[in-house]
């Protein structure tokens, strides 16, 4: 526990430094949508385009991260909360080490999605919805979660029995229904372009 004697140490090399090694500037995709959205998939795709441009980035990965760090948290609101702070944590460490960050989790609710952004600088944070309906991610059902949610298996599924908070301003909004992933992936790329975060 946190107590009045742990005391915060400035480091000598900065995040702007950091960054500039690579020639981007530090900041957070945090990409959030209904399982089986495409966050995953289009995170994907813009951390390899960004590879391809020698940029420095990383990406932090839902059902990843749940295998490691958070493998002792289940799907209850109070452990998606707890799931979503320590995400907060981590990736605030990334982007002060001047990475491109990509986190990939539903992240249902709005107010962890502001915790997170609270903790980056403006234009830091950059919520990216992947705005796919719910009926479309129930027909690709890619890990046949939606049929076992819907036959009772799994409890507290999002979208069904336990709830979705959408953005209402996200920086970007992708339909993927109507997309390809490249296109979505260059909307991404377009928007870093567009405000100076990469060149
Ligand atoms: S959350 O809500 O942000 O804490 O969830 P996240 O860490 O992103 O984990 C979502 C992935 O876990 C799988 N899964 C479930 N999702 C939603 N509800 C329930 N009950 C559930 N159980 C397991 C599922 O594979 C999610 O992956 P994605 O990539 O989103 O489909």
């Amino acid at each position: 526990m946190k107590t009045e004697n742990t005391v915060w140490h400035n480091q000598h090399v900065s995040k702007a430094q950091r960054a500039e090694l690579k020639q981007q500037k530090a900041c957070l995709l945090w990409y959030t949508g209904l399982s089986g959205s495409g966050k995953s998939t289009i995170a994907n795709a813009v951390d390899a385009l960004l590879f391809a441009n020698q940029h420095h980035s990383y990406l932090l990965d839902g059902d990843n991260v749940r295998h490691g760090l958070n493998g002792d948290l289940g799907f209850s609101d109070q452990d998606r909360v707890e799931n979503i702070r320590r995400i907060s944590e981590v990736a605030q460490l990334f982007v002060d080490a001047g990475l491109i960050v990509s986190t990939a989790f539903i992240s249902p609710f709005r107010q962890d999605r502001a915790l997170a952004a609270s903790k980056l600088s403006a234009g830091e944070f950059i919520e990216v919805f992947i705005d796919t309906p719910i009926e479309v991610c129930e027909q690709r059902d890619p890990k046949g979660l939606y049929k076992k949610a819907r036959a009772g298996e799994i409890k507290d599924f999002t979208g069904i029995d336990s709830s979705y908070e959408a953005p209402e301003n996200p920086q970007i909004q992708i339909k993927t229904a109507d997309q390809s992933i490249e296109q979505c992936a260059q909307q991404v790329v377009d928007y870093l372009i567009e405000h100076g975060i990469i060149a």
